[in-house]
């Protein structure tokens, strides 16, 4: 028989591409998604890669009894929690909505699973746990925080949380993905990254100024102790961050307690680096300033990629070329969204 899965934010950038892959695993997938930060439409645009329009329910993990009428009816095997608020900046102006989405929605869920015995679960977590690491590439060992916002703290805590559950409660089975930056689309250009006003992260801004929608890069610091002296990220491929949590999952069924794994490439790229790339994919120079630093950044994060081929058997596939060319391929198919 068919396994479920659901996935909380299953509509947005990450849980997207990964219902496409369960999908075209064999899962059956229920998703609940307030569509805070997505659009009802991406689930015809997942039909359109699968054929198979998942079941959705519209509902907010922070309501208790909504969510407990989704786990009521149906027959779930395991939770892929995407669900939150991912912006940095404004987690440091509005803390405590961040905590209440964030730690409050995610204690509903797992309390909910816990009702319901479902016990096998694949946290979203980020390399921001690591903090400013001492060296790079990062291991899953090194160190955890100090982190530098409430989003990053958020995440932690969850760690945390789910760490102190699997030691009360040995049936339960969490895998913890700390993903470093995921950039990219789906190749079909049906589904991608999209952003809500001004894009936070480095892709969705190059990608905004080559469509023209923005007139310039600005390039936060290039005084860093790196390659070209801007900041240098593990950039990962969407489908290849989806294909890990098909991965954990399957190690979820087989196994109880709680792993850590680090979901990146290995390979670190500067700022510079990256807007070559793109500027390669979508045939024309993006146009850029040096300024400031950005408060809270660090040099250089790049991920130690033994554990996630160990334990998961999973190992990135996709290369920046490739990353930039699907990224660009989803911004110039829809400049202005997923709407239908
Ligand atoms: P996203 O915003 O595209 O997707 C999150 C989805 O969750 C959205 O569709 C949103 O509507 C939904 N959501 C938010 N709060 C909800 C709530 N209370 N109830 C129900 N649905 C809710 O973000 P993404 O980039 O796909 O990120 C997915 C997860 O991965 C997040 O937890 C994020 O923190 C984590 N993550 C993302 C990155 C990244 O760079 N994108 C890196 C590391 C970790
Ligand atoms: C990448 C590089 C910037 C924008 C963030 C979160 C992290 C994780 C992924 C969720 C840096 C530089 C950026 C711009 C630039 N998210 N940059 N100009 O900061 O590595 O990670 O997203 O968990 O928690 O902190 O990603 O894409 O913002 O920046 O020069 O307009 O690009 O300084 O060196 P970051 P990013």
């Amino acid at each position: 028989m068919k396994k479920t899965i659901l996935v909380t934010g299953g509509t947005g950038y990450i849980g997207s591409h990964t219902v496409v892959e369960l999908i075209e695993a064999g899962y059956e997938v229920v998703i609940v998604d307030n569509l805070y930060n997505s659009s009802k439409a991406v689930l015809k645009r997942i039909e359109k890669i699968t054929g198979v329009l998942p079941k959705f329910y519209e509902v907010d993990i922070l309501d208790g009894p909504a969510l407990n009428q989704v786990f009521e009816e149906n027959h779930l095997d395991a939770v892929i929690h995407f669900a939150g608020y991912k912006a940095v900046g404004e987690s440091v102006s509005k803390p405590l909505t961040y905590y209440q989405n964030n730690i409050a929605g995610s204690l509903n869920l797992y309390e909910t699973m816990l009702k319901h015995q479902v016990y096998n679960l694949v946290f979203s977590s980020s390399a921001t746990v690591y903090g400013d690491p001492a060296s790079v590439p990062i291991c899953e060992d090194f160190p955890l925080g100090p982190t530098t916002n409430p989003y990053g703290t958020s995440k932690l805590y969850n760690e945390q949380i789910l760490r102190d559950v699997c030691k009360a409660y040995p049936e339960f089975s969490v895998v913890l993905l700390r993903y470093f930056n995921p950039i990219g689309a789906h190749q079909s250009g049906l589904i991608g990254e999209v952003p809500n006003g001004i894009p936070n992260n480095l892709l969705p801004y190059i990608a905004q100024v080559a469509i023209g929608k923005r007139e310039y890069l600005s390039v936060f610091g290039n005084d860093y102790d790196t390659v070209d002296g801007t900041g240098v990220r593990d950039y990962i491929h969407v489908v290849d961050l989806a294909l890990g949590h098909i991965k954990a999952i399957e190690y979820a069924f087989d196994h109880h307690g709680v792993e850590a794994v680090n979901l990146g490439t290995g390979h670190g790229y500067s700022v510079l680096q990256v807007k070559d790339a793109f500027a390669k994919a979508c045939g024309k120079e993006v146009a850029f300033k040096l300024v400031d630093r950005r408060p809270g950044d660090i040099a250089e994060c790049y991920a130690d990629t033994t554990k996630a081929k160990e334990v998961l058997g999973w190992s990135a596939q996709y290369d920046i070329d490739t990353m930039c060319q699907d990224s660009w391929r989803f911004q110039s198919m829809n400049p202005d969204g997923i709407n239908d």
